[in-house]
């Protein structure tokens, strides 16, 4: 019946002209794939193009200058690529980079595609889940810099009260597989117990950086008891579902064939066994120049 489906829309496509590509999906390294796996579980039946920026990442400890242009270098190597939907899987990058591309770059350089973000959508959820309205953003230095969490959550929430903290050896850890060693162990206490100690009344706390899930049983073992820890994935994805049922005019150019394929600006030697471990299913990247 699918199948059926398929060749039909196919047949309408070439008849209406429409082009359908995969869905994009960007961040600086591996951090992406946490979000990707969840999207891919909540809509399975798209095709996906994930690119990551892994020779330079870590992208937090950068310039906003400099996210912005890589960040748009990667948007723009998605949209030759047919996407015409891409998800900023990093906080980073929608924190230092989505705005001017949303509102400087795309009315020029292709109207009718969309890029999204992970704040706005994390920050919709954030109400639900806390008590005190104290939360706690743990994110790279540039997205805690950029304060887009405090902004976004003042916006929506005006009692609430943010508490950005930056986690810079966090990604690192991750990019060089250390999630599992004791380094890790040691950061992630201290980090957990510096924000703590800023504001006990703090019972949420977001992780506000797409690779800290990686971190997440070190996370769970150092947080306090009753403290919610915002994952963003599930919710990025759901809100991804909600975004294609409202706009069928961008829906209608996704492709539809539960494909996943993945490019790494390192080598993807070094990249694809690990992603694996996050996909759960053999990666083959291919290396691209951005
Ligand atoms: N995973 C990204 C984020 O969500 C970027 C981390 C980095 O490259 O520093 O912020």
């Amino acid at each position: 019946m699918d199948y059926l489906c398929r060749i039909i829309n196919d047949k309408m496509d070439s008849l209406t002209n429409i082009n359908r590509a995969p869905i994009g999906v960007f961040d600086s390294g591996f951090g992406g794939l946490t979000i990707l796996r969840d999207i891919r579980r909540v809509l399975p039946q798209y095709d996906y193009l994930f690119v990551g920026d892994n020779a330079r990442a870590p992208y937090g400890t950068r310039s906003r200058e400099l996210v912005y242009e890589f960040t748009l270098q990667a948007v723009k190597h998605l949209f030759a690529r047919g996407c015409h939907l891409v998800i900023l899987a990093c906080n980073t990058a929608s924190a230092e980079a989505l705005r001017t591309i949303q509102q400087q770059d795309l009315p020029t350089l292709a109207p009718d595609r969309r890029v999204l973000g992970v704040v706005r959508p994390t920050v919709e959820k954030v109400g639900g889940l806390t008590r005190t309205g104290h939360i706690g953003v743990f994110g790279t230095p540039g997205t805690i810099a950029s304060h887009s969490y405090d902004i976004e959550i003042k916006g929506m929430y005006r009692d609430f009260e943010v508490h950005g903290h930056p986690c810079p050896m966090w990604v690192p850890l991750v990019e060089n597989r250390e999630s599992d060693g004791d380094g890790a162990d040691y950061f992630v206490k201290k980090d957990i117990d510096e924000l703590m100690a800023e504001c006990p009344d703090i019972d949420a706390i977001i992780l506000g950086c797409t690779h800290y899930p990686l971190l997440i049983d070190k996370i769970n073992r150092y947080k306090p008891e009753g403290v919610n820890i915002i994952q963003q994935g599930p919710i990025v994805a759901d809100s991804l579902a909600d975004y294609l049922q409202r706009h069928p005019e961008i829906e209608r150019h996704c492709s539809q064939g539960g494909t996943c394929r993945y490019f790494t600006t390192e080598d993807p030697d070094h990249f694809s066994p690990l992603a694996s471990v996050f996909t759960g299913e053999p990666v083959a990247a291919r290396r691209i120049l951005l």
